[in-house]
């Protein structure tokens, strides 16, 4: 609700109430309906401030809303009845204004902020645009270049930013409410006409149609296949060609198709998927809620390799101090030179408020006796990283929290090596380690509630999405990734070319095709895992089957080529030398694709996009049901935010659970059904797929209580 009173003078106080962010639910906006009309009848009065309760001004639109039915007066009436007051108004920003709540500022006839307060229009990210005057009123106030780099990008801008913009007419250290309210004193009386932003013209650079051209070029580049950008470069054109009336129209038709897209549905979902994994339960009981994490001020990163290095720098930004351990010599001393440039490109970039941790680098493992962290990144070799975890665990002081940035090996078998086995858990970080969002905390059977909140708020100073997972070989991204990636190289052994699997998926919205990434990362990392697993190496037979299921060494053979991706110049691409990045078709691999095919007795046949995506897609998203069933993730929206943060997914689709659901969990069921083989276990329909099939197909939202329900009853 909001509420109205009158201060000392003649000012009128309009204060929204809405925990925690003073959403513009119906409440509040009866509310504000009502509090303006008050303000406009009482002839004491002769001006208005509009303000948050609890030092937040308004986090926009109430998102919760949007799936039932529009109740409560509408926005845009609204807010052009704030416009339309006689009387000066101003909002007076606190904390936040986005979204709709900068809408609502925008819509008063001045604004004063707090100077820590952030402002935004973030409704591209949300799969809608600025729908309440927003995309009209900012390009009146502060010009077409400036705001198509707000609404497109959503960005959130500080006070000082917003400011220098023109969206400010004041910041202030301190009370802005206090300001606001002398400030509106002091323009009581004077004409309001050029404070109105819609009856202003649109400030635009004379190229007008070739800005918005390239504009319009770079955010379909930049989000594959997602409408709201492009919507909101739309409704900036009209704000820059159009009448204000008009413009309004054009954001009124181009609002209206966003909010009833599947896209804007996935985008909510993911927003909210981010907060529900925060709020993360172990099966023992302990929960986000109940259990105390620890502020570690001095930790220890083993292993400058690619991940330790940018595991290094994710820790420094955020004050930390860390002791670097490596134990090659060239490693090292490429680690010192890189990393401390690293940190300081990346503070630069952050405009970091305090300074960075302290690094120092060390060959001698007896340097972390005093850290309260340790996180591990040596080769991913189990009997490696048994060895330094035990070592670990004597050199430490008693307490102190071990975490290893595994891929995929047995947490639990690190943890019994060390003397606290509870303290021990999995901080899988994603490359490069220092940018990627995603954090998957992995806790075993035996790590404690403190070590899990710990790695879990640790994640979250270094600006991390942390996901707590179960144990199990890959967890849980890279789990499901497994069966993606097999079904990539059975569907090549049958016909496909590396870039037709990799143009359906980027047509998908994946900003990389798999065979386009895995040259990226590297060949040889999952030859190393095969190796390991004894799938390929000397003495293993080269057949199309192995450990009883069928097995594509198309992968393996190309390493054996020395094509180990773009390291190498060479993968299931040319590139122009090591090093190189423009991925080119090569006629080598397609040789190489039929000799493969002619020795095996494969007859090559064409094969569709629709296949290539349901037999990758429909193959992780199996495995993401074994593995909601399994209890190795807590709910779906878990899994979503993993593969939206760590994998690449389009955000705009959600993730790979709400996908299954937006497509149907019945057809999903039919086609892994139509496309399974006796031998590939990993297309066999999964057992909750079923259940849930039978069930009825609940939505997504409802899973997570099925699966309980199910539990119990099992
Ligand atoms: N509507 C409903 N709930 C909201 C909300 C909103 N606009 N914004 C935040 N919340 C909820 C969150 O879901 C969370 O709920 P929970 O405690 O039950 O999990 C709670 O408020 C706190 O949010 P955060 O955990 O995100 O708190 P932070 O302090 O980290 O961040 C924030 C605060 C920066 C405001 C962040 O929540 C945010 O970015 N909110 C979304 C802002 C936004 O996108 N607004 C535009 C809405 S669309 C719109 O206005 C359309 C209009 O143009 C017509
Ligand atoms: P890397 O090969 O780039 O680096 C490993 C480093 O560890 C090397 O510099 C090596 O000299 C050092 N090292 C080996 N033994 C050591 C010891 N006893 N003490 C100190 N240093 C030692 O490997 P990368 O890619 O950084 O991987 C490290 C770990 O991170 C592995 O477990 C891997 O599975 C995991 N990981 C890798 C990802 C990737 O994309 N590369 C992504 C996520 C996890």
């Amino acid at each position: 609700m909001a509420t109205y009173s009158r201060l000392p003078g003649s000012v009128a106080l309009i204060t929204l109430h809405n925990p925690p962010v003073n959403a513009l639910s119906a409440a509040v906006r009866q509310g504000i309906v009502d509090a303006v009309q008050r303000a406009l009848k009482d002839p004491k009065v002769t001006s208005v401030v509009i303000c948050g309760q609890n030092g937040k001004f308004c986090g926009g639109a109430d998102i919760r809303e949007f799936a039932g039915p529009m109740l409560g007066p509408p926005l845009v009436p609204m807010i052009h009845a704030i416009e339309a007051v006689d009387k000066p108004v101003a909002a007076a920003i606190e904390g936040v204004a986005l979204g709709g709540g900068l809408e609502l500022a925008l819509a008063c006839h001045y604004r004063i902020a707090h100077s820590k307060a952030v402002l935004g229009l973030p409704e591209v990210t949300l799969g809608l645009l600025p729908g309440a005057g927003g995309s009209q009123r900012l390009p009146r106030l502060i010009g077409l270049t400036a705001a198509l780099d707000l609404i497109t990008t959503g960005r959130h801008v500080s006070a000082a930013e917003a400011l220098k913009l023109g969206v400010l007419d004041q910041v202030t250290d301190s009370n802005a409410v206090d300001l606001a309210v002398e400030f509106v004193r002091s323009v009581a009386g004077q004409p309001l006409d050029s404070r109105r932003l819609s009856t202003l013209p649109c400030p635009c650079p004379p190229d007008v149609d070739s800005l918005l051209d390239k504009v319009m070029s770079k955010v379909r580049q930049r989000s594959r296949g997602a409408l709201a950008p492009v919507a909101c470069v739309r409704a900036l054109r009209a704000a820059a060609s159009l009448p204000y009336a008009q413009g309004m129209e054009k954001e009124r038709e181009l609002m209206a198709t966003l909010f009833n897209s599947g896209q804007a549905r996935a985008l909510q979902y993911a927003f909210f998927s981010q907060r529900v994994v925060g709020k993360w339960s172990l099966p023992s009981g302990a929960r986000w809620d109940n259990s105390t994490a620890r502020i570690i001020s001095k930790a220890a990163v083993i292993g400058l390799g690619t991940m330790g290095r940018g595991i290094v720098v994710a820790l420094a930004l955020t004050g930390i101090s860390v002791v670097a351990v490596e134990t090659q010599e060239k490693q090292l001393a490429e680690a010192s030179r890189v990393v401390p440039a690293m940190l300081q490109r990346e503070a630069g970039r952050r405009r970091l408020a305090t300074p960075p941790g302290v690094i120092s680098f060390s060959s001698n493992l007896q340097d972390v006796s005093e850290v309260e962290l340790v996180i591990e990144a040596v080769f991913e070799d189990m009997s490696l990283k048994l060895q330094v975890f035990k070592h670990l665990s004597s050199v430490c002081r008693p307490g102190t929290l071990l975490c290893s940035n595994t891929s995929g090996l047995d947490i639990d078998q690190l943890a019994a090596v060390t003397q606290s086995p509870g303290l021990v858990v999995g901080m899988h970080f994603f490359a490069p380690a220092h940018v990627m969002k995603l954090l998957e905390v992995v806790y075993g059977p035996r790590s404690s509630p403190e070590a899990v909140a710990t790695a879990m708020q640790l994640g979250k100073r270094m600006g991390k999405v942390g996901v707590a997972v179960g144990n199990c070989p890959g967890f849980v991204g890279n789990r499901m990734l497994k069966p993606y990636l097999e079904q990539a190289n059975f569907l090549l052994e049958e016909g496909a070319t590396p870039r037709q699997v990799d143009e359906a998926l980027e047509e998908f919205g994946f900003p990389m095709g798999v065979f386009r990434m895995s040259d990226l990362s590297g060949l040889d990392v999952g030859w190393r895992i095969r190796k390991e697993a004894g799938l390929t190496g000397p003495g293993v037979e080269s057949t199309r089957t192995r450990q009883g299921r069928r097995y594509s060494p198309l992968p393996d053979q190309m390493c054996e080529a020395g094509r180990l991706g773009q390291k190498t110049g060479k993968g299931w691409y040319q590139y122009d030398g090591p090093g190189g990045r423009v991925a080119r078709s090569d006629p080598w691999v397609h040789i190489f694709l039929e000799t493969y095919r002619a020795e095996h007795g494969l007859v090559a046949r064409s094969i569709t996009l629709e296949e290539i995506l349901e037999r990758c897609l429909y193959a992780l998203i199996n495995e993401g049901f074994n593995i909601l069933q399994d209890a190795v993730a807590a709910g779906p929206e878990d899994i979503d935010a993993i593969y939206v943060f760590g994998y690449g997914w389009p955000r705009h689709r959600g993730g790979p659970m709400f996908h299954a659901d937006q497509v149907g969990l019945g057809r999903i069921l039919q086609r892994l059904n139509q496309h399974s083989h006796p031998d590939v276990p990993h297309l066999k329909p999964s057992t909750l797929l079923r259940r849930l099939v039978a069930a009825g197909s609940p939505p997504v939202q409802k899973w997570r209580e099925f699966i309980n329900k199910e539990r119990v009853h099992s």
